[in-house]
């Protein structure tokens, strides 16, 4: 079991008293502007009764910190590059001091250097690529490896975002091989910290308007792609999809869930195409 923990003043105010998250400690990495994914995430976390800190690093800490306001957050974000074995041991040191534990914590950094994308994949060097898998990849294992042993005898959750890498998809490059390498890290992580009844999932998440998605030059092409071919259409401003299947994954709901990549996408990962036009039978009505 982890010591009692201190009242928290990371939490806002309109913290529900409630919720499927109540009284849970979660670590929110990624945040950047109010459209990123982990923003969505972290407001859904509070919402649910979550007590929750972010990271960043360098220069986004300052939006980030402008982030944190705006979600309610007056508690210092922490530093951490998550290339940084020393950053993340030193995030998992300040978590102890200041929740005695953590319950769950929420992967959301991908980075991939300029060449390594865009049409690029033939000629992109090992450098560019290295930097791209211990950044968006390598990462979760040394997030893992440090906040594993905060979490208490009934288990915790880490959380991920992928883009489904079970395919190649335009332009997108050395991201593809990053991704995948990431999805298998979930499952490898799962393997080892199951025994601690620690979920490790990613969710896979359709395209949305974030800064990271500017970086990815088909973008346009695949949100068009999404709104023919996703059976529920696809909103790529509206993270909060994503963000409440994470309190799911975060939550107790999931507690036999672990390995799994979630499709967060509208369901356009189940289609071979867009539907052919045909006219459907008149439902029952009221
Ligand atoms: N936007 C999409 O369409 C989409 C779709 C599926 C998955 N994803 C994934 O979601 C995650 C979040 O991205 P987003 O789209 O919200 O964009 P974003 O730009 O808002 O977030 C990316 C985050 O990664 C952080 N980051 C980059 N390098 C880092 C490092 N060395 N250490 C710590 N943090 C670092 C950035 O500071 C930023 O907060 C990424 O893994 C991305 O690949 C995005």
């Amino acid at each position: 079991m982890t010591a009692e923990r201190p009242a928290n003043p990371t939490s806002r105010s309109t913290a529900a008293p409630g919720g499927l998250l109540a009284g849970r400690r979660i670590l929110v990495t990624g945040v950047l502007t109010p459209k990123s994914i982990a923003y969505a995430i972290a407001d859904a976390c509070l919402d649910h009764g979550a007590e929750v800190i972010l990271t960043s690093f360098g220069r986004a800490m300052s939006l980030t910190e402008r982030s944190a306001r705006r979600l309610g957050l007056d508690g210092p974000v922490l530093e951490m590059d998550a290339s940084r074995p020393d950053q993340v041991a030193a995030v998992a040191s300040a978590l102890r001091e200041r929740w005695g534990g953590l319950d769950g914590a929420v992967h959301a950094i991908g980075y991939a250097p300029e060449d390594a994308l865009g049409g690029k994949f033939m000629t992109t060097p090992w450098e560019s690529v290295a930097v791209a898998m211990q950044v968006s990849a390598f990462s979760l294992k040394t997030m893992a490896a440090e906040l594993a042993p905060l979490m208490p005898d009934r288990g915790g959750s880490l959380v991920t975002l992928t883009f489904d890498a079970t395919v190649a998809w335009p332009l997108y490059d050395w991201m593809g091989p990053t991704k995948a390498a990431l999805e298998s890290i979930v499952r490898y992580l799962a393997r080892d910290l199951g025994a601690r009844r620690i979920r490790v999932n990613s969710l896979a998440a359709g395209p949305l308007e974030t800064i990271a998605a500017r970086a990815v030059s088909s973008f346009e092409g695949l949100k068009d792609a999404w709104g023919h071919v996703a059976p529920l259409k696809w909103d790529s401003a509206d993270a909060t999809p994503v963000a409440d299947a994470a309190v799911f994954l975060l939550s107790d709901l999931s507690r036999a869930v672990t390995g799994e990549m979630l499709h967060v996408d509208g369901g356009f990962h189940s289609q071979g195409g867009a539907p052919a036009q045909i006219q459907l039978p008149e439902g029952p009505g009221e």
